[in-house]
Order: C-alpha cells, then sequence, then structure tokens
C-alpha cells in the first residue's frame, strides 16, 4: 500500500511541478493561449487524435481569441500571419531544424525530409538537387510526356465504356509513373493497371491514417509497421492498414537492395535518384539500406500523392463549372490547335487561365496540411512585441495562409482569374502560395510538379468533357488535418465521368 501511495505522489508532485513551471516559469510563459495547451498535450491528443485531425479548428479558435500569436502546446508556437511565414520557413544562412515530433510521425527517420538537423540535410539534399533542377526537369520532358500520352489513350477508353473514374488514382497513376521511372529508371506500370489500383497509395494512406497516433505514441507505430523480417516470413503479413504499410516497405526494400547490388558507377552523371544516392562518392554510412528505403518511401509518396490531389482538384472544379472549362479549353486552343498536339511546358507556362487553374488547385489542396514546425537553434525570433526564445518550435499551417481573405478574397472559391488580376494589378501573389512550403526545406519536386500539372491538364482540358459523379465540394475540402487534408467524412475523392472526347 505504501508503494502505491508513495509512487501516487511522486507523480502528483511532478504533474503539480511541471504544471507551475509551465505556467509561471517556462520560457513561453508570457504567450497568449488557453493555459490547459499550455501546461499539457491532453487538448491537441483529444482533438487530434481521438477526433481525429480536429486541432487545426481549435488552434483558429486560439487564434480569434488570442490574436496572431499562440502558445498551441507548452513547447510549440502558432502565427497566424502570412507576412511572417518567410520569417519561419527561411533559407540561405540562417539555420531552422525540423521538429522531430512531427518527423517521428513519418516513420522514416533515414530520409531527407525526416532528417531534422539543418546540416545533415543540407549534405543529403545536395546529393539529389541536380535532378530536380528546371533544367533536369525539362530532360525529363518527353518522359512526362510519354505517360500523358499513355494517360489520354485510358480517358479514350474510358470515354467509350462509360466507366465511371476515381480521378485522385488515375492522376496518381501517372504521377507514379514518372516518379518510379526518374527512381530506378523503370516504372512500375501503374498506368497498365486495369482499375488504377495501386497498393503504394493504399500504404500512404494507412500511414496517414495513423499520423497523429504515430506522433504522440511513436514507438507502437514503429514495431507495429516495421517489424522484423523474420517475423514477417514466419507470420505471414498481418490484415489491414499495417499490412498494407509492411508490404509496400518489403517491395521497396528489394528494389533499394537491386540499387545497392547494382555496380557502382564511378564516372559520368548519375542517370537515376537510386543511383545519385548509391554513388560511391556518397559517404558509406549514407548508403545503407534502411536509409535508401526510407529515401525511396518518401520520394515514392512525395512524388505521387500531392500532385495527383492537386491535379484531382482542379479536375473537380473543372467538371463543376462549364463556363470555367470553356474558357480553358478556348485558350489551349492557341498552342493545341488539334486535340493531339503535343505543346512545350515552356509554352503552356505562358498561358494566364492554364496558370491561374494550376495556381488554384495548389492553393486548395494544400500540398501537406501538417503544421511543420521550424526550430531556430540559436536564433530569437522577433514578433510584433514578443521574442521567441532560440530553440522553440515555431509554425503557421498552410490552410491560414490560403485562406487568409486579405490576400485571397472569398478564399474558399476556386477562382484562376485572381492569379491574373494580381499580375494585371502588380500584386505578387505567389508570394503566398506555399503549398510547396518555403525555405531550406521547400519541395524538392516543385518544379517536377509544375512540368507534370501542366503536361497533364492541357492534355485533358483540350480533349476530353467530364462530369461529376457523387461528387460535393465536401470530398475534397480540408476537414480535417491528418498530416495530410481529409474531408470531415471518409478520403479524398473525385469521380468523374468522361462524356465527350474532342474531334477537332
Ligand atoms: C503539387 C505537388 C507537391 C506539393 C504540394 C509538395 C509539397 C511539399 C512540401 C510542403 C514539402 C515540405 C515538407 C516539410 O516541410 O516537411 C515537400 C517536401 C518534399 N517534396 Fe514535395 N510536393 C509536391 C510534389 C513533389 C514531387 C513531384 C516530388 C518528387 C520527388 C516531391 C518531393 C519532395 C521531397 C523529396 C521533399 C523533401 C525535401 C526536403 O526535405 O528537403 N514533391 N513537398
Amino acid at each position: 500500500m505504501s508503494l502505491i501511495f508513495t509512487s501516487v505522489l511522486i507523480i502528483f508532485v511532478y504533474i503539480t511541478t511541471r504544471t507551475i513551471y509551465r505556467l509561471y516559469f517556462h520560457p513561453l510563459s508570457k504567450f497568449p493561449g488557453p493555459k490547459l495547451a499550455a501546461v499539457s498535450y491532453l487538448p491537441e491528443v483529444y482533438y487530434d487524435v481521438l477526433k481525429g485531425g480536429m486541432y487545426i479548428w481549435e488552434i483558429e479558435r486560439m487564434h480569434d481569441k488570442y490574436g496572431t500569436i499562440v502558445r498551441i502546446n507548452p513547447r510549440e508556437i502558432h502565427i497566424k500571419d502570412p507576412a511572417f511565414y518567410d520569417e519561419i520557413y527561411t533559407s540561405g544562412k540562417r539555420v531552422r531544424h525540423k521538429d522531430p515530433a512531427f518527423t517521428v510521425a513519418l516513420l522514416t527517420p533515414g530520409a531527407m525530409a525526416s532528417t531534422n538537423d539543418h546540416e545533415q540535410h543540407r549534405l543529403r539534399r545536395a546529393l539529389l538537387n541536380n535532378f530536380f533542377s528546371k533544367r533536369s526537369v525539362m530532360d525529363l520532358e518527353e518522359t512526362i510526356r510519354g505517360k500523358v500520352n499513355m494517360l489520354r489513350k485510358r480517358f479514350v477508353g474510358a470515354c467509350q465504356e462509360k466507366v465511371v473514374l476515381n480521378i485522385p488514382s488515375v492522376f496518381a497513376a501517372l504521377t507514379a509513373d514518372v516518379i518510379t521511372h526518374y527512381s530506378h529508371g523503370k516504372s512500375l506500370g501503374y498506368l497498365d493497371v486495369p482499375d488504377f489500383k495501386n497498393d503504394m497509395m493504399e500504404a500512404l494512406d494507412s500511414l496517414f491514417r495513423i499520423f497523429h497516433i504515430n506522433r504522440f505514441l511513436p514507438m507502437l507505430a514503429v514495431m507495429l509497421s516495421r517489424p522484423p523480417f523474420w517475423i514477417i516470413e514466419v507470420l505471414g503479413l498481418p490484415e489491414g492498414l499495417f499490412g498494407e504499410m509492411i508490404d509496400a516497405r518489403l517491395r521497396t526494400r528489394k528494389r533499394a537492395a537491386d540499387a545497392l547490388n547494382k555496380k557502382a558507377k564511378t564516372t559520368g552523371r548519375p542517370e537515376t535518384i537510386f543511383d545519385a544516392l548509391t554513388a560511391e562518392s556518397v559517404p558509406k554510412k549514407e548508403r545503407t539500406l534502411s536509409r535508401l528505403v526510407d529515401e525511396a518511401s518518401v520520394i515514392f509518396g512525395a512524388g505521387t500523392e500531392t500532385t495527383a490531389r492537386a491535379l484531382s482538384v482542379a479536375a473537380f472544379y473543372l467538371a463543376r463549372d462549364k463556363d470555367l472549362r470553356q474558357k480553358l479549353f478556348d485558350e489551349l486552343t492557341q498552342v493545341m490547335p488539334s486535340p493531339a498536339s503535343q505543346p512545350k511546358w515552356a509554352e503552356l507556362e505562358r498561358l494566364p487561365f492554364l496558370t491561374g487553374v494550376i495556381q488554384e488547385a495548389l492553393r486548395l489542396s494544400y500540398g501537406l496540411s501538417s503544421r511543420l514546425a521550424r526550430i531556430a537553434p540559436t536564433e530569437a525570433l522577433f514578433y510584433k512585441s514578443f521574442v521567441i526564445p532560440p530553440g522553440t518550435p515555431v509554425s503557421q499551417s498552410v490552410y491560414f495562409v490560403h485562406h487568409d481573405p486579405s490576400i485571397f478574397p472569398h478564399p474558399e472559391r476556386f477562382d484562376p482569374e485572381r492569379w491574373i488580376r494580381a499580375t494585371e494589378e502588380g500584386v505578387n501573389l505567389r508570394k503566398y502560395m506555399v503549398s510547396f512550403g518555403k525555405g531550406s526545406r521547400q519541395c524538392l519536386g516543385m518544379n517536377l510538379a509544375y512540368a507534370e500539372m501542366y503536361l497533364t491538364l492541357a492534355m485533358f482540358a483540350r480533349n476530353f468533357d467530364l462530369e461529376l459523379v457523387d461528387t460535393k465540394e465536401e470530398n475534397i475540402k480540408l476537414g480535417r488535418d491528418k498530416g495530410l487534408p481529409y474531408p470531415v467524412k471518409g478520403r479524398f475523392s473525385v469521380r468523374v465521368r468522361i462524356t465527350e472526347m474532342f474531334q477537332t
């Protein structure tokens, strides 16, 4: 009895002391915000873990009540002020670590995107920077175009057979085939799969469904999703979500092992991403199988899901609005006199309406909805009268920037012309387009994503007419932040039927 009593007493004293410290003596104690969030993670666990990705809306309520800067948990500050975005997500000589409390949830500790330390990240990113420069992506343009033309054939078939397409899987087949081609020289052939089923996308969905559980109980997720391989050999794959994740990892592991076993090239420019990651010039400790599997998993996921979702958002609004389709079609005929025309990416980039459609699709698909906090380890950040101490995780969710009505009036509206008006008025709206993040950790694949979006949307809108099937705006709107944006109910989905193929 006395042991139980002593234990309870110790816990009580510990929690009381910690609560007093967090409220009155912690470096963030003077920052505005609710007391419960300042002393514990209970509100965050309740809204994100138990209610499923709803803390983002609590944060919005906190800003309504306390102002633009809020202490949202014992150690993190959230700022809702687009003018401060570039200070948090900066580059150059200013050091920004990632927050381990978030990267841990990706379950890929060896990947560049999960590398918390600024300097180590810089070295890892340098291995791949060249692959994603605009020049390199232009060199890849013919490969992308080949895949876009394969997709066009699939749309022709879908039109003839009048099948209903789940458009995110369709676009994910294209983006997955492009990124796997670039990664190891050979597409995985998702564009040939009859119903566009994509096992890797299922695995990604499984990961993000448990994103918040991973944040708070990372060891449990690691144990369940990455068991030793001999256990799988003996027991086989478990059913359900963890089975999908383990299966995807095993297949990525096989490809990574093949890349490592391939005789390393000693001369010449690496042709694939795997070649670059396994080159002999890369330090040996960076060439381990587990790091390669982690990097390949992130590159696959990042290179597939986000671009496919942005394309699907564009498809949704085009399908819903005939005027929008007509305007885009009319503009495209300038560079695509016939449906089979193959304009260059550079030509398409000069089309203002298509560009507006792409920017709006990016704005309303958000990239990652997660807070993506950054830590300035040695620099204090100054916001209004507040001095944010070095070492503090500071974040600003993309959603709040993209829905700021002073920058994007009627932010919920898909309005491609806002980008044209902004150019005419000399306003640099792109400064507030943060789907790709900003600074030293900005999306590595941004140029590739743009090339895929321009080439795909041009082909799609110039060739086909379409209608929505059982899809409402609620099916694509951000309702829950699970790391990736999810609607309030179910999965992000856009179902369409291709109703016509334009002949002229
Ligand atoms: C519309 C498409 C895309 C969007 C909105 C997007 C968004 C983002 C964002 C917001 C980040 C930063 C994440 C963070 O701060 O933790 C990121 C990182 C990254 N993205 Fe993308 N992405 C897209 C397409 C792509 C593509 C096509 C690739 C191709 C491989 C890619 C590869 C990566 C990689 C490797 C990183 C990690 C970069 C680093 O840590 O330095 N992304 N992306």
